[in-house]
This record gives C-alpha cells, sequence and structure tokens, in this order.
C-alpha cells in the first residue's frame, strides 16, 4: 500500500472505529463483536506503524500519551462554571419550585441523577478533543487533558466538525471502586484518578463521563430545551446518562426523587442526589443567576446515610431460630431520613474484630432499607475507663446457656421455650411472607403474649374479641378488625404456612419448592395442618433431597423437625382451630412458555404479580433484571430503561397482545 491508499484508508478506519466505539460506550448496543473493533484497530495501528508521521491526536490509538512531569497547567475557563445550590428536604424544594413558578409561569422540569464523580468541561475545536478541565473555583480549572483522554466513552473527535465546550460528571463505578485502595469513596478515587500524572495509570481505572451541559459553541441551531440540548450531545457521539425525566411539576417528579433514593443500591455507580432543571433555555435564562448558582436549577441531596453517635449499651437479641444477635443501644439519631436508635453488631467476632465497647462514640450507616449498622468505632473519643466487652455466657431472656457450635459465628440459646425464641417465632408466622395477618404487629404480638392470650401461634385462631378489648388502646372497631384478619386467613396457601412455622433453613423459595413436591404425592383435595404433618412424616431424607433446589441441609433440617413431638402436636391443633391451607394451581407447561425467561416492566392491564403468576403456571421463570439470557421483555406503558435494555440486547419485546398469543 503506498502512502497515499495508506492515508485513505486509515481515514476509513478511524471513522469506522468512532462509530463502533460509540455503539458501544454511548449507546451500549454493540452491532458487531468486540473482537471485530480490536481488530479494525489493529489494522490502524500497523498502518500508523508504517507511516507514523500520518498518526493524528483524535486517533482512537491516541488515548494514553506520555506521562506529565510536574504539575497541572492551570487555565482559565471561558465562563464563569457555576455550581448548583443544595436542598435537602422536599419542602425546601417545593419551595424552589415556587420561586422559579413567580418568574416564568407553566415550566416544565428535568430531573437527573446528581453523580458523585467530579465535573470536567471539555473542549472539542472541529470536532476534536483538545482540553480537558476541571471545574478548580469556577474561574480557572486545571488541565487534565492526558487523563480524560484515557476515558473510553470519551470520543477523541465527534461526529460533527463543530466547536463545543460541554461539562459532565467524570465518575468511578462501585465495582472500579471497590478495587482500589485508600480512597474514602468512588468520588475521591475518580477525582485521584483524574488528577494521576501518569495517563497509563487512570487508563487501568475505567473511569466513565456522562455529560449534562453545553457551554460555548459554535452551532447553528442552539437547542432550545435542555432535553434537546442532551439529545444533540448524545448524536454528536457523547455519553449522556439516560435516566433523566421530563415532568409538568416538581410534585410529579417526587415519584421519580422517591425511585432513586429506594434505588440508588442498585446503580452500578454513586449518586449523592437529583438535580431539577427547567426545560426550557429561555426560561432558565430569564430566571438568571445568584452569586455562586443558576436560579433554575437545584440539587436535592439524600440524606446522609453515615453519620456518629454514642453507643450507650449493647444487648443480645433472641431470634426464632435461637441464634443470639449483639445489639447496638445508641443515643437516637437521624441517618438517611429517619431516626436510629439500634444497631446490628452481628457477632461476637465482629465486636472483638471492631473493638466495640459500651460507651464509645461510633460511626453507624443505614443503606435503603437494611438494618442499621456500627462501621467503625473513633478510638480517639473513647473514655479511659471502658472495657472490651464481654459476651454473656446465658441467655438473656432464659438464663439458658448460649452454644457456639464450631466454625458457626452466632451463638445460640438452644432452649426451645426461650420466650425470645417465641416472639419473634409468632411474628415470623404473622409476617408478610407467611400469613400476612398486616393487624397483628410486633406491639400487639408482644400485648397478647403478655397478657397470657397466646401460648403458640394456633392461639391466633381462637383469640375473641373481649380478649382484645382488654389490652391497652384496643376499642370495639379494633378489635373487630384484628379478628376478621385472622379469620380472613383460616385458608391460605400451603407454602406461606409452612414458611411461617419457621423451619431452618426453609425459606420462602424452599417452602413452595416442597408444597410443589408434596402436591404431587398427596391424594387429598382439602389439605390441613395435618396433611402436611402426614406428608412429612412419610417423606424419607432421601426423596426430600431429591427436590431440585434442595440440598442436605434442607432435607435434614425438614426431617428433624418433624420428628419433635411439640411440633407434630401444634400441627394437630391447627387443625383442630380450622385452619385450612390451599394447593397452588397445578402447573401446566404451555409450549409458548415453558422455560422461558420473561421480565415484565411498564403498566399493563393487570397488577405485574398476575401475569408472574401466569407466567410460572405455565412453567416459565420470571427476573427482575433484562440480561443476554432474557427471552422475552413484557412491556406495558411507559416502558423505562429495562425497554432501551431489552432493545440494545435484541430481547424480543411483547405487548399484551402478543403475548397473550404466546400462549395459544
Ligand atoms: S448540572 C450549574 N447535572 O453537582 C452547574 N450537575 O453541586 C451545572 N453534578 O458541579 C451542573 N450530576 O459536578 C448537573 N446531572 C447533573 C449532575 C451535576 C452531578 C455535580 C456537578 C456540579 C455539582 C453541583
Amino acid at each position: 500500500m503506498n502512502k497515499e491508499e495508506a492515508q485513505k484508508r486509515m481515514e476509513k478506519l478511524r471513522k469506522e472505529i468512532l462509530q463502533r466505539n460509540y455503539e458501544y460506550f454511548v449507546l451500549d448496543q454493540s452491532k458487531i463483536p468486540e473482537a471485530a473493533r480490536d481488530s479494525l484497530k489493529r489494522e490502524l495501528i500497523e498502518l500508523e506503524n508504517q507511516f507514523p508521521d500520518l498518526i493524528t491526536p483524535d486517533s482512537p490509538t491516541q488515548r494514553v500519551g506520555s506521562a506529565l512531569s510536574g504539575k497541572f497547567a492551570k487555565i482559565k475557563h471561558k465562563s464563569k462554571k457555576w455550581s448548583l445550590a443544595d436542598v435537602f428536604s422536599v419542602e425546601e424544594l417545593v419551595d424552589w419550585e415556587e420561586r422559579v413558578l413567580k418568574t416564568v409561569k407553566n415550566a416544565e422540569f428535568v430531573t437527573e441523577l446528581k453523580l458523585d464523580g467530579l465535573n470536567i468541561t471539555l473542549h472539542y475545536k472541529n470536532g476534536v478533543l483538545k482540553k480537558a478541565l476541571t471545574r478548580g473555583n469556577g474561574t480557572e480549572g486545571e488541565d487534565v487533558t492526558h487523563s480524560i483522554r484515557t476515558i473510553k466513552n470519551i470520543p477523541l473527535r465527534l461526529f460533527k466538525e463543530v466547536d463545543i465546550e460541554v461539562s459532565g460528571e467524570v465518575i468511578l463505578s462501585k465495582e472500579s471502586f471497590s478495587k482500589m485502595e485508600g480512597f474514602a469513596n468512588p468520588r475521591n478515587a475518580a477525582a485521584g484518578t483524574v488528577r494521576q500524572l501518569d495517563p497509563a495509570v487512570s487508563a487501568e481505572r475505567n473511569l466513565e463521563m456522562y455529560c449534562y451541559s453545553l457551554g460555548e459553541h459554535n452551532l447553528k441551531d442552539a437547542p432550545k430545551t435542555h432535553t434537546k440540548t442532551l439529545e444533540l450531545l448524545r448524536d454528536l457521539g457523547l455519553p449522556v446518562n439516560s435516566e433523566y425525566a421530563v415532568h409538568k411539576s416538581t410534585a410529579a417528579s417526587i415519584n421519580y426523587l422517591e425511585k432513586w433514593q429506594k434505588n440508588r443500591e442498585a446503580l452500578p455507580y454513586e449518586i449523592d442526589g437529583i438535580v431539577f432543571k427547567v426545560n426550557d433555555k429561555s426560561q432558565q435564562e430569564e430566571l438568571g443567576y445568584t452569586a455562586k448558582s443558576p436560579r433554575h436549577s437545584i440539587a436535592y441531596k439524600f440524606p446522609a446515610e453515615q453519620t456518629t453517635t454514642i453507643l450507650e449499651d449493647i444487648t443480645i437479641q433472641i431470634g426464632r431460630t435461637g441464634a443470639a444477635t449483639p445489639v447496638a443501644e445508641l443515643k437516637p439519631v437521624l441517618v438517611a431520613g429517619s431516626t436510629v436508635s439500634r444497631a446490628t453488631l452481628h457477632n461476637e467476632d465482629e465486636i472483638t474484630r471492631k473493638d466495640v465497647r459500651i460507651g464509645d462514640t461510633v460511626i453507624i450507616q443505614k443503606a435503603g432499607d437494611v438494618i442499621p449498622e456500627v462501621v467503625e468505632v473513633l478510638k480517639n473519643l473513647r473514655p479511659s475507663s471502658s472495657t472490651p466487652y464481654e459476651f454473656p455466657k446465658n441467655c438473656p431472656l432464659c438464663d439458658t446457656k448460649l452454644i457456639r457450635t464450631e466454625g458457626e459465628a452466632a451463638h445460640r440459646c438452644p432452649n426451645k421455650e426461650c420466650p425470645g425464641r417465641k416472639r419473634e417465632s409468632f411474628i415470623h408466622f404473622v409476617s408478610r411472607g407467611a400469613l400476612d395477618i398486616d393487624s397483628l404487629g410486633e406491639k400487639v404480638v408482644d400485648q397478647l403474649i403478655e397478657y397470657g392470650f397466646v401460648h403458640d401461634v394456633a392461639d391466633f385462631f381462637t383469640l375473641h374479641k373481649e380478649q382484645l378489648l382488654e389490652l391497652p388502646l384496643f376499642k370495639e372497631k379494633r378489635a373487630e378488625n384484628v379478628i376478621e384478619a385472622i379469620d380472613a386467613r383460616k385458608e391460605v396457601e400451603m407454602s406461606r404456612f409452612i414458611f411461617g412455622l419457621g423451619i431452618r433453613f426453609v425459606g420462602e423459595q424452599a417452602a413452595k419448592l416442597l408444597v410443589e413436591h408434596l402436591h404431587e404425592k398427596s391424594e387429598s383435595q382439602h389439605p390441613t395442618p395435618v396433611v402436611v404433618l402426614d406428608l412429612l412424616e412419610s417423606s424419607t431424607q432421601e426423596s426430600l433431597e431429591s427436590i431440585e433446589g434442595f440440598g442436605e441441609r434442607i432435607a435434614e433440617s425438614l426431617v428433624n423437625w418433624i420428628q419433635n413431638d411439640q411440633h407434630k402436636a401444634l400441627l394437630r391443633k391447627l387443625t383442630d382451630v380450622g385452619l385450612k391451607l390451599k394447593w397452588p394451581p397445578k402447573k401446566q407447561n404451555i409450549a409458548g412458555l415453558a422455560d422461558k425467561t420473561f421480565v415484565i416492566t411498564g403498566t399493563l392491564s393487570k397488577p405485574r404479580p398476575e401475569f408472574k403468576k401466569i407466567i410460572e403456571n405455565a412453567g416459565g421463570k420470571v427476573s427482575s433484571s433484562v440480561s443476554a439470557k432474557t427471552d422475552y421483555l413484557l412491556a406495558g406503558e411507559n416502558a423505562g430503561s429495562k425497554h432501551d435494555k431489552a432493545v440494545s440486547l435484541g430481547v424480543e419485546i411483547l405487548n399484551e397482545a402478543s403475548f397473550n398469543a404466546l400462549q395459544h
């Protein structure tokens, strides 16, 4: 190949790789295999080796340059870089909206994830990446081009030869962060990586960028709204986070906010809030700026999830299987939007490892709905009189000697009659996944025990109104409601009942599998707890082990459980008090659905669990997230990111009509 031919070929290869990288890194939908992309790149590298003077700085081979010898150059921003004002509550958010609506009428709002990384501004000239600057003090930033160039989802060249300045957030995934040491959070780790002098190090750490604003530019048609801006950036080849949404009022966007506050754990990167922006650009300008920030946008910050408090005591909680869990009794403190006064300390080894002592100042953490935990002790703040914690020898509730089996972290109270174990087993029996008797909350159960009305779970079914009226705070109506709620559960799915018995290792899923197995063995049309007793008594350990999904552990636990006379007596008593059980509908494989994996999304004509039931009864499976293993996405109205994901993975998408058609 002569030089001229090589030049043409190289130009074509660069364009092709640019397009393929865009599909892969920005759109998340590769149209050619990764190996093919690599092979194109190799061909380009070979030509570049042959004709080094034809290498261009925007070539995809030129991401990693040589290390900087000294500090970063300080560069003045072309225009001031603003930051956002923060709000910490929905009330403050609504105040902001009211202020906005005083100036502009009928504003539309865009919500975006507030990515927890660092703000970077990119300068493209004639479509080629020239500079990347940190925000710095807003007027002057640091030139971090050499490390930003290594970020794979940032194009070195855009699809159009435009001059633009774009800003966005550079972030590090939770996964990459977990592999790094010495940084308090992914944000600091990302900042540390960007400020690496050696781009080879930056390149290894898998940073990503998401763009969210357009600065100076020479575009002919400037976008008139923020969402149009995002679309434009994406069309130029820049990565834009797809989780944004448009709302008519903040009231509507509060749902979005709550959704992400709850689901942030599921994201592969950290977010620390939600950003609200007025969509229309001319309205944005009308609103203007304060000294530090634009009035058209605001950051709603999620409540802090870690805080410090004093550990006042350590108590031991006995679970229904007897596990003795140490609990930190804390000076009440607000974390993640709720007051926390107790946190788990897991087990003796954890207490020893962290050297947790009564009187310590501790860092506690609450993640979503998970039980709060003690993360760390601030030893410098420890009172001089403190002594190491000694795990109690005996159960604090029944004084039985606690045991700790070799190889297990937990201590256990072996006394089946332990009041702590009983209480927890009663609460479990009426809990959501078991009999689901909502009106029997923990407090009511405690009172029923205290007043001597309930000695075992069968006693719930013989409670009468007069008894309830004796309890504090119970009036006629409430007593009637509780009795009605219990009566309504006198016939329940057998799997709920078995789960409710709290047999060790038999969770909701195992209970379902067991019931399917028992159903095949049984002739009974109207099962009761005694039928369960008979069926289990006649099951051998081997036959239970043969249930798919069961192992020796579950089978052995079931066999032991049913051999206990007290348990047998309980099943008889439950039958005597009138508890009836239901078999699940018999599974009947339907060719179109059997062995297929579905994901359900969007608004359908019936609640999603009903579709789940149809699919499972026909021998199919339902999973919660779209992956390469998904066969179908059943999508209703307003299907969101799952729909996009399915499209990108080439998963077949069904509407209700085509779903129904599968069943025939
Ligand atoms: S818009 C006017 N959108 O939050 C400044 N910022 O506290 C333009 N951030 O400096 C910012 N996610 O580093 C915007 N979706 C998002 C964001 C976001 C994270 C950061 C950004 C900014 C800081 C403001």
